[in-house]
Formats: structure tokens, sequence, C-alpha cells
């Protein structure tokens, strides 16, 4: 039976029923407007589809559906009054980080671009341009791929109020660079929200994670793959680590991740692809005790881990396994120059220079402390969050990279 809401709005039981289970905030009117369209989209999607979807699909529509997605809308999605934060909404002194990684390679180059994609709400961009103009490395131009017109407009806004003087080497582009690329391509975050499929260990057989219609939303699904390619991959992994997943095992594939890499390695002709976001090399990523997956939502900064809980205003995640990103990047031509945590990184970035010559009974002192720990601690986002660098034609040692070493780990 529906409940009424404190505003008299009607909502299933099993929303409810959630949102007192899991504590999830309950979202305003607008919110659930928003969501019923996507919603609507998505099952008029599944009639065509004859009443399934795989959950790429339905991943993709969930957050790039244009004018719907959560990636899509009007929404506010990072920092404080978003969902989540990111490294660069966290702290100026990620990107002061990543400008000295940059700018090393850029020295190494002669110069050359800075490409990001998936630029959120423009905040790597305005502090990595300062970053690059004190170290006198500034980029001839700086190109974002963004592919809603709303967060452009958002990351066009955070330049013009934050960096108005380099507003003008910002240019936004529809797809990848051009082949012949020089530089800098980077990515924060990126690739977690690249769609997934989705598998499941059956008695023997593997299944794939299809999403279909329920009276109330919508639920999972699991049936024989589409196609050879999901079972082919999965006994790939199976070999890999030497024994079968057990019965119920259900876990994600990143085939799409895998082909954005290649991609963008098929444009580099020199410099290196820079890649930060949370996740695991294969035999941790696939390891049995994680039977359930890496898929992970968020919503008010709550993280739970059901797809379908209004659709559209909250984002929907999959951990990235960064051994299929290094093969592609083999496969490719690039080097995999390196491998490490984030904290590893901006430690041998320079990250604790910031404070040096702080006073440690200052406010100065304790809010950069303070930050710097968000970033580094293994708690945080130190450990969990990896920076993996693909290079081509750049012979030095990367400073980012010149502390622990987690290459060998990536076979
Ligand atoms: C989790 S946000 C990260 C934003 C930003 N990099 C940060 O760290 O704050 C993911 C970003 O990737 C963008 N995005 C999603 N799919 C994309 C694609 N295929 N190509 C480029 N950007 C994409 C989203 O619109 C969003 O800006």
């Amino acid at each position: 039976m529906p409940h009424c809401n404190a505003d008299g709005v009607l909502l299933c039981n099993s929303k409810i029923a959630q949102m007192v289970l899991t504590g999830l905030p309950e979202p305003d009117a607008a919110g659930r407007a928003h969501s019923a369209r996507l919603a609507e989209r998505i099952r008029y999607e599944i009639e065509r589809a004859g009443g399934r979807l795989g959950f790429s699909r339905y991943m993709d529509l969930a957050l790039n559906a244009p004018g719907l997605g959560y990636y899509r809308g009007p929404l506010r999605r990072f920092g404080r009054e978003g969902d989540f934060v990111t490294a660069p909404e966290m702290s100026p002194l990620f990107a002061r980080c990543v400008a000295r990684q940059a700018g090393q390679i850029l020295d190494q180059l002669g110069g050359g671009e800075v490409f990001e994609a998936g630029a959120g709400s423009g905040r790597l961009c305005a502090d990595l341009l300062g970053g690059l103009d004190l170290l006198g490395r500034l980029p001839s131009r700086y190109l974002i791929l963004e592919p809603g017109a709303e967060l452009r407009a958002r990351q066009r806004e955070t330049l013009q109020r934050d960096a108005p003087e380099f507003l003008s080497r910002v240019s936004w582009i529809d797809d990848l660079p051009a082949a012949g690329f020089v530089g800098v391509m980077l990515a924060n975050e990126l690739l977690d929200s690249l769609p997934v499929r989705r598998f499941r260990k059956g008695a023997g057989e593997v299944l794939e994670a299809f999403v279909e219609q329920r009276r109330d939303g919508f639920g999972w699904r699991y049936e024989a793959p589409e196609d050879g390619e999901l079972e082919s991959s999965v006994s790939a992994i199976e070999s890999t680590l030497g024994a079968p997943f057990p019965q119920g095992y259900t876990s994600e594939l990143g085939h799409e991740r895998e082909a954005w890499v290649s991609s963008a390695a098929a444009r580099l002709e020199r410099g290196a692809l820079l890649l930060v976001d949370y996740g695991y090399t294969l035999s941790e990523y696939y390891h049995p005790e994680r039977r359930d997956g890496t898929l992970a939502c968020y919503y008010r900064h709550r993280v739970h881990h059901d797809p379908f809980f209004f659709p559209g205003i909250q984002d929907i995640s999959v951990h990235v396994e960064f051994t299929g990103l290094s093969r592609a990047a083999l496969l490719s031509g690039l080097d995999v120059a390196g491998f490490t945590s984030q904290a590893e990184f901006l430690i041998a970035s320079g990250i604790l220079d910031a404070c040096r010559d702080l006073d440690p009974q200052s406010r100065e002192f304790m809010r950069l402390t303070g930050q710097i720990k968000r970033l580094t601690l293994p708690g945080e986002m130190g450990e969990l969050t990896k920076v993996l660098a693909l290079t081509r034609g750049i012979d030095c040692p990367l400073i980012g990279f010149s502390g622990r070493d987690l290459r060998d780990r990536l076979s």
C-alpha cells in the first residue's frame, strides 16, 4: 500500500523501506519529479527491448540520458550541497600536485597541451592551470571533453570566477582530441562512471545482470548473457586467478573503460595519460571475498548499493579494475610508467610542502593538514584511490611515482 510523506506525496512502500533501512534522506518534490521522468524514459527502452535491458545500458541512461541522466540534468552533484566530494573539490593541494607531475611531463616534451576528460565543476582545470602558471609551464591549450551542456556551463562559470586569466586557453571538444596529441591527458574519477556489464556465476554457467521493470520501480534479472563475450571474459579471469568463481559470485566487467583507454592511447602521439580513480588490480578486484562486486551509489553523501533508488538523482559508480586498463594501454603501445596509491602520488609530488613553513599552532596549518589527511589517509581517499600513468615517448622517471611502486601488482 502506498504511503504519503509529510508533503502529501505518494511514495511506494519499497522506497520508504529503503530510506528507513539505509537512512537515505528523502528527495524533494523536484528531485522525485526529475527521477520519474527518467524512469519513464528507461521503462520505454525496456519495453522496446522486449522486457529487459543489460545493466550497462541502464547505467548509461541513469547517468547520461540527455537532459535527464545524473550528469546531464540540472542538479548540484559535487561538493557539500551535492552528493559526493572529489579530490579536486576537497582541496586545491590535489591540483597543485597534479601540476607538478604534469609540469614535469610538459617540460620533457618541450611544451604541449593538457586534455581533461570529465571535468565536473571545472575545479581541477582552474587550479591546475594556476599551478602550471606558477611553475612557468602553462600549456598552449587546455581541452575539456564534457558531454553535458549543463556541466560545460558550470565549468566555464568556475573559470570565469576563479581563473579568468586562463579562460582563453580553454576549449571544449565533443570527442577525444584528434590523433597527434602531444601533452598530458587527465581523468579524475571519470572511468568509475563509465558503464559496466554485471555478471553472476550460476551452477557452472555465467549469467548476465539485466534490469526489468517492477510494479514499484526496477529490479535485477539474471539470465543467459546477450553474447559470448561476457562468458569468455569471466573464464579468462578465472584462469588468471587459477580457480572458478563460487556459485552466486557477482561482479562487474569494465570493457568500455578499457576501450576508452585504447581510444585515448590512439590519439596520444607523445606524452602521458594520467588516470586517477578508486579501484583495484585484477586479483584484488575479483577477490573471492568481494562476492557482490563494487557497485556503489552516492546520494547526499551517503553510500549505498541500490542503483534503482531514484535513478537520475543519485550517482552510480563501479570501481575501476586497473590490470585491464594497463593491458589495454600496453596493447596500444603505451608504457605503464607508474601505478601507485593517491597518498603515495601526492606525497611524492610534494603535498607536504604546503605546511612546511607554517606555524603548527596556526589555523592555516590545521586547515591544510585536515585536507592532507582526507586526501592521503588509508581510511579516507589515500589507499583506495590509485593513480596510473601511461606514457609514450617519455624517458624520465615520473616524480609522482618515485615513492611506492605498485606496478608489479598489475600483472
Ligand atoms: C565523478 S565526476 C568527476 C568530475 C571531476 N573529474 C572531479 O574529479 O571532480 C565524472 C565526470 O565525468 C563526466 N563524464 C561521464 N561520462 C563521460 C564520458 N564518456 N566522457 C567524458 N566525460 C564523461 C561527467 O559528466 C562528470 O563530469
